[in-house]
């Protein structure tokens, strides 16, 4: 049932406000002080005291384990490593009795990651599912787990599964880091209640959807894309780029922002349209060089900024604003115009956007 809407791509990408709340319903405190995760309870010992966490995923789901990184050594202080379930799986790695293995994938099902998991778990390693489909084969293979209650996803392209992923990984990261004692009191509940208001800062971005869908108007034409961001915000430049190509087949790719001038730079014209995502964190004033450098080779730049934001106001093609927030929860919010973009873009171009072409929801074959 799409209710009402005309795909299940964009109901799902509406459903976000409730979907990120379903994820952490139930699992922080009513006073917004305390993380809950049940799921993990048994294994916590084991995750306060991991040498290393070695996150496995494939394409989306690896996407949200990239954002895992940045926030696991932020604040929980514990190195970490993201790892293609495909090659992982094939390279003879080295795991032992103190790893910690972290399996992302919505269906729960993903061949790569199921041959992984049960490699690692022969090799003495701790594993830890983070799932959205109950009862499927990989929480079955698991320790202990997580399930992201995203609801079920039906488009092809994964929207409301990444944000429930990461929801996760940014509650395990918190509550990990404060058990450690690398996450302090204060900062923690400022967290905490951070990530409480991203459902309402969500339904704000949404109500851009049409001012969005006139972006995608001007670009639905465009040949090759190119998405950049820093920090936790590059594996969203890699989200916003993989959603472009799976659904539009424009050729898009993310970069690190500050890669660009190593190679992709080169790409750069007048019609070559440049996403940036640009909100106000630690490294705004770089990523602000980097948008003038897009805009010394003419390139255009749509960036992704933080509510009155008037430095790229004036440098830019086109600004997305999204609400003020902690730079620990941007993703969250910065991927939401590029799922909207993506969905338009492919819809003006005629393509079946919940089915997209040579793709399945579960891919249970290597
Ligand atoms: C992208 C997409 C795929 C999946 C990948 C992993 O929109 O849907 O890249 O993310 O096939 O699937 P799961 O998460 O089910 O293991």
């Amino acid at each position: 049932d799409k209710n009402g809407y005309e795909h299940y791509m964009l109901k799902e990408i509406h459903e976000q406000p409730h979907s990120i709340g379903d994820t952490f319903r139930g699992r922080i405190s009513i006073d917004k002080t305390k993380i809950f995760l049940g799921g993990i309870i048994d294994v916590m010992p084991k995750l306060t005291q991991a040498k290393r966490i070695i996150i496995i995923a494939c394409g989306t789901s690896w996407h949200a384990g990239l954002v895992g990184e940045y926030l696991f050594e932020e604040y929980a202080r514990i190195p970490v490593e993201v790892e293609y379930a495909s090659e992982f799986r094939y390279r003879n790695p080295i795991i032992t009795p103190d790893d910690v293995i972290i399996a992302i994938s919505q269906s729960g099902e993903t061949a790569d990651t199921l041959a992984a998991i049960k490699m690692a778990k022969k090799q003495g390693a701790t594993i830890i599912g983070i799932c959205n489909v109950v009862g499927s084969s990989i929480p079955r293979e698991t320790h202990a787990g997580v399930y992201t209650h995203a609801g079920i996803e039906i488009g092809v392209a994964s929207t409301k599964a990444f944000t429930s992923q990461v929801t996760v990984l940014t509650m395990m990261a918190f509550m990990i880091g404060r058990k450690r004692g690398t996450l302090y009191d204060e900062l923690y509940k400022k967290l905490i209640h951070e990530l409480t208001l991203v459902p309402e800062k969500i339904d704000i971005i949404l109500k851009s959807e049409n001012y969005i869908k006139g972006i995608a108007e001007m670009y639905k034409d465009a040949t090759n894309a190119l998405y950049l961001g820093r920090g936790c915000l590059f594996p969203v430049a890699l989200e916003g780029a993989l959603k472009l190509k799976e659904i539009s087949y424009i050729h898009a790719e993310g970069y690190p922002a500050a890669e660009m001038k190593h190679g992709p730079i080169a790409l750069i014209d007048q019609n070559m349209p440049v996403c940036v995502i640009a909100t106000k964190d630690k490294s705004y004033e770089k990523i602000v060089s980097n948008i003038q450098e897009v805009k010394a080779r003419n390139g255009i730049v749509i960036a992704i900024v933080t509510k009155g934001d008037e430095t790229i106001n004036n440098l830019a093609n086109h600004v997305i604003e999204v609400p003020d927030c902690h730079e620990s929860i941007a993703p969250l919010l910065t991927v939401i115009p590029l799922q909207i973009m993506s969905y338009y873009i492919a819809l003006m171009r005629g393509c079946n956007v919940d089915q997209p072409r040579n793709l399945a929801k579960s891919v249970t074959v290597e």
